[in-house]
Parts: structure tokens; sequence; C-alpha cells
């Protein structure tokens, strides 16, 4: 696993998820990631999160960004959006040890997080665990090539 100032991380968020995607960029900022780009929303002002989630999963499906992060109050419209692109695995995760599991046996390339579920620190808990974490193939492999239909 490359460490997080190797790493190219793209997130988005809708209103739900506005102020902890926020937190989060400060976060993962101070960890002197190698880029971390914002694909909005960019006010707390209601909002459609596919709007977002759309552009975020295809610069990630491209290879622009090693990973995302989706966020909205539940996890769950966000991560579906991301979850139609082919070459998105999201995982919805509501603690670090789903989000270690994630990267182990699913090798997620973009954390989901429920904003109106999870403390801040929580999510910096995830954040920091998803990132460290390497996808450790084998049976995980053979199983992830048969998820898509
Ligand atoms: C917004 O109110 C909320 O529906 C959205 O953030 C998300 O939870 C949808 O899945």
């Amino acid at each position: 696993m490359k460490s997080i100032d190797e790493l190219k991380i793209a997130i988005c968020s809708d209103h739900a998820g506005y102020e902890l995607k926020i937190r989060l960029i400060e976060f993962i900022n101070s960890k002197n990631v190698k880029e971390l780009k914002d694909f909005g929303a960019f006010t707390a002002e209601s909002s459609d999160y596919p709007d977002y989630a759309h552009p975020m999963a295809s610069a990630v499906e491209n290879q622009d960004y090693d990973f995302g992060i989706s966020i909205c109050g539940t996890g769950n419209g966000i991560s579906m959006t991301v979850n139609k692109h082919a070459g998105i695995r999201a995982a919805l995760c509501w603690t670090p040890e789903i989000a270690r599991l994630a990267r182990l046996h699913n090798n997620a390339n973009v954390l989901s997080l429920p904003a109106r579920f999870v403390s801040f620190e929580e999510a910096c808990e995830m954040v920091d665990v998803f990132f460290s974490t390497d996808f450790e193939g084998g049976r995980h492999q053979r199983r992830i090539d048969k998820i898509s239909c």
C-alpha cells in the first residue's frame, strides 16, 4: 500500500455531507496527501448527490485519482451512485473495522461515509485505516472478479 503522501484522492458530498467533508479535507491535507480534489458540493445548500458523485467516480475510474471518498447523510444514495461505475467498488462504512475489511477483502476504492450517523473522530479513524490497509487478494480477488454482471 502506498503511503498517503503518494496518494491522489478525490472527495465529494451533498449538502448533508458537506460539513464532514470540509473537516475531513483539513484532516487529510494535514497528512501531506499528494493531491486531494473536492468535486463538490461547494455549499451546504440543498443539492443532489449524483451531480457530484458521477464526476468523482469517473475521475477514480479513469485512474486520475487512486481513491475516492463519498459522503451523504446516510452514505447510501451517494454509494449507490458511484457503484454504477464499472471501475468503482464503494464501501459504505460506519466503523473502522468495516473500513479495514472493505480494503482487505473488497479492495474498495471509494470510502462512503454516512455523515449523519458517524462523528468526526470516527470518520477520521476510518480514513486512517482505509488509506493504510492493503487488499489481501487470493480468494477475495476471485470473489471480486464475479461481482460484475
Ligand atoms: C439528504 O437529505 C439525504 O437524503 C442524502 O444526503 C442521503 O442520505 C441520501 O441517500
